[in-house]
């Protein structure tokens, strides 16, 4: 009998990868439109949609072009929506006291959305900086954030936004305590069914760049940086703890941002908590994408849906992306 010595490679993971049907069984992650979140820039007036200079392809919209956003969105089966206002400097005092306005911008989005699309999620924004002077997402006080102080502001922020209809609260701000302050506000206003999608870990990163310059925080913010409330792009162990920290306080889900240079954060945070768990693809990663792919230097709808997928892979459950409705339409095709 001749010896059980195979005349061929003991395995050929190649065979798996040898046509479209085969590959299409073994595909462990897959991306869906039903992962996305759309995150969209409102601004006064009507009728408009006004160009980002950094963000190609994206637009600022008054509040009737933002619920016909909602309304395509909804369409192609995007389950939610984020409202970032963009605010000029005539709008931003050191009180902030238009943050928690019933009126802003951002309120009147998101009661407009909820009228004309009710049944897309509607998701915001919980941080200082679109009001504040200095563009921070706190109350500066000779050169420091005040912590307490600003969680009081957020927690009326918060209160407005789920009065004006919103189903998932963002605090984005990364103060200390602020998730059980809103958890305890919201159950005592009788907003118990409110979901908080915290950024919990929420990185100091040069990839916000464009986003600054779309919320119009950029020359307020004044190169200054985030470093004593945003973590440390260094850290990993922090984010579980905040992450830890927040689901204690009573966040629903959690977001870890940015989302590419971050995907091992992502893993972990899945692994250690098991929870509805995000990634936020950031301004300066779709620039980076877009703007790559708008000089032919690399494909960008491949890149773009290879980013996304990467994005399930390493665990999420969803990620906020700018390309959300590209990505639909693709994935519709
Ligand atoms: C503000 C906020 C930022 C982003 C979301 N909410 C910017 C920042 O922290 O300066 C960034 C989103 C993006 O870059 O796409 N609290």
């Amino acid at each position: 009998m001749r010896p059980i010595q195979a005349p061929y490679p003991q395995t050929r993971h190649r065979r798996t990868r040898a046509t479209p049907a085969l590959r299409d069984l073994t595909q462990e992650n897959r991306l869906s439109v039903k992962d996305l979140i759309w995150p969209v820039f409102v601004r006064e007036g009507e009728g408009v949609e006004e160009p980002i200079a950094s963000m190609p392809g994206v637009n600022r919209l008054s509040v009737d072009r933002v619920v016909k956003a909602a309304r395509e969105a909804a369409d192609l089966g995007i389950p939610a929506i984020c409202v970032f206002p963009y605010t000029g400097m005539e709008a931003r005092t050191e009180d902030c006291a238009l943050a928690w306005s019933a009126d802003n911008i951002s309120n009147r989005a998101i009661r407009a959305i909820k009228a004309a699309v009710p049944e897309i999620a509607v998701m915001t924004d919980i941080a200082l900086d679109p009001y504040n002077i200095n563009g921070h997402d706190g109350f500066v006080v000779d050169g420091k954030i005040l912590n307490d102080e600003t969680v009081e502001a957020l927690v009326k922020m918060a209160l407005a936004q789920a009065e004006a209809g919103a189903d998932i609260l963002g605090p984005s701000d990364m103060m200390d305590g602020r998730i059980g302050a809103m958890r305890s506000a919201l159950e005592a206003a009788g907003h118990q069914g409110v979901t908080i999608l915290s950024y919990s870990a929420k990185y100091a990163s040069a990839f916000y760049g464009p986003f600054r310059d779309a919320v119009g925080a950029a020359a307020a913010l004044a190169g200054g940086d985030k470093k004593t409330y945003q973590m440390n792009p260094g850290n990993s162990d922090e984010a579980l703890r905040l992450i830890e920290r927040d689901l204690r306080e009573g966040a629903d889900m959690v977001m870890v941002k940015p989302g590419m240079p971050y995907l091992d954060i992502c893993r972990r945070v899945k692994d250690n908590f098991g929870v509805p768990t995000y990634a936020y693809q950031v301004s300066g990663e779709y620039a980076m994408i877009r703007g790559a792919s708008d000089n032919g230097w690399i494909d960008g709808e491949k890149a773009m849906l290879e980013s996304l997928l990467a994005f399930k892979r390493a665990g999420c459950d969803g990620v906020l992306t700018y390309f959300a409705p590209q990505v639909a339409r693709l994935l519709a095709d």
